[in-house]
């Protein structure tokens, strides 16, 4: 067995020994084929850097502003549903170690405590991450807890509309539970289409129906900021600009949606021409490395998130363990810009990175390849 992990691979390796194997494969698996999931990384590790040299690196400055909020480190926590899944301290240890770091954690709506609960014990700021339901007074409501637990901002999940088709869930049988944040509504009427695969919270009541419209309408009636989460293409990035967002999360869901997208970083810098600067651009899907961050604030993201690390954290050491996975990004990040003469977050740009081997122009590629 793998002990004293030294980077998030071995933490996953390890977290797998010790959750059942319905657990593992909820949280580790994707849709489908899981293409776009093997994609992601693949494309990631197909980036290269373009170190420079000379430069005085001696100070090196990670922190950002996210919505006006300084953090210490662009790394966000993902909303991720059912952490007590992981951990018997479950979304408490995270707030704890988002805290800690000095970041803002997304609780999601399908937590295994409720967002009162776990504002309770957080010491940094706190999104709040739910759906446009069918019912529209429940999607006030609910913001309405979120405003008075003192959240800083919503995050509506765009991209879980239709049931996804996850076979692991399904060859495991697995069921989830529901998250005391919907405990006081009845879910017996609500059913899956694909079986026993339903994530800790009632999908059934999220409306397939919802439109920018009801994007304009949420903005209009809450007090907190909305981000969105989802966004894959630009166009849809300059209507969530258009419709009231002040943020969006550029998303595939971890893969865990619709399998054969493309990557999240494929599509970042379309997304970020397309919104132009109008509100700001955060990305997630595969971050595991400090260097991955680094190349989605080169392609213009003003911050990441990260999802599964989260898990494997908690099931390996709880609170502890959350905290060391986000000191890894850290401090990973940080000898990335030193390595690649850059000392604040700003400074890193698209002329760090390259996807283009100077091997291919030495190699004429035949007439029919052209
Ligand atoms: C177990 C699990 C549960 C998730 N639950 C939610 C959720 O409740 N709401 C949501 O918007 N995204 C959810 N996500 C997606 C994450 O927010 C995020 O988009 C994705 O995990 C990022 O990819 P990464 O895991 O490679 O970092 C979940 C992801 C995982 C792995």
């Amino acid at each position: 067995m793998t002990t004293n992990p030294v980077n998030i691979y071995e933490y996953e390796a390890i977290a797998k020994e010790r959750l059942a194997q319905g657990e593992y494969d909820f949280i580790a698996g994707a849709a489908t084929d899981e293409i776009t999931l093997r994609r992601t990384r693949a494309v990631f590790d197909s980036i290269m850097m373009k170190p420079r040299m000379m430069v005085d690196v001696s100070q090196r400055d990670l922190s950002t502003t996210v919505l006006g909020n300084k953090i210490d480190f662009p790394v966000m926590l993902d909303p991720a549903g059912n952490h007590g899944a992981a951990h018997p301290d479950g979304e408490l240890a995270t707030a704890k170690a988002a805290g800690a770091m000095n970041t803002i954690m997304a609780l999601s709506s399908h937590a295994s405590r409720t967002l009162e609960d776990v504002a309770e014990v957080a010491t940094g700021p706190l999104w709040f991450q739910y759906y446009f339901f069918k019912d529209r007074e429940l999607t006030l409501d609910m913001a309405k807890r979120a405003e008075d637990a003192g959240y800083s901002a919503l995050c509506v999940t765009l991209d879980a509309k239709i049931k996804p088709k996850r076979e692991r869930n399904l060859r495991n049988n697995y069921v989830g539970s529901v998250s005391p944040n919907y405990a006081h509504l009845d879910l017996s009427t609500h059913t899956w289409k694909f079986g026993a695969d339903a994530p800790a919270g009632p999908s059934d009541i999220r409306d397939p129906a919802s439109t920018w419209e009801d994007l304009d309408w949420l903005a209009a009636n809450t007090k907190l900021p909305v981000v969105v989460k989802g966004i894959m293409v630009g166009e849809d990035g300059r209507q969530s600009a258009e419709h009231g967002a002040k943020g969006v999360i550029v998303s595939n869901h971890g893969a865990r949606y619709l399998d054969t997208t493309l990557a999240t970083i494929e599509v970042l810098p379309e997304v970020v021409e397309a919104v132009d600067g109008r509100i700001e651009v955060y990305m997630d899907g595969g971050i595991r490395r400090g260097s991955d961050i680094f190349k989605a604030l080169a392609l213009g993201a003003r911050a990441v998130l990260v999802g599964r690390p989260l898990f494997w954290g908690l099931a390996v050491d709880g609170e502890n363990g959350v905290l060391s996975v986000l000191e890894m990004l850290r401090d990973e990040l940080d000898a990335t810009m030193g390595m690649c003469g850059r000392t604040t977050i700003d400074s890193i740009d698209m002329s760090t990175i390259t996807t283009v081997s100077p091997l291919l122009s030495l190699f004429p590629q035949p007439d029919s390849f052209r």
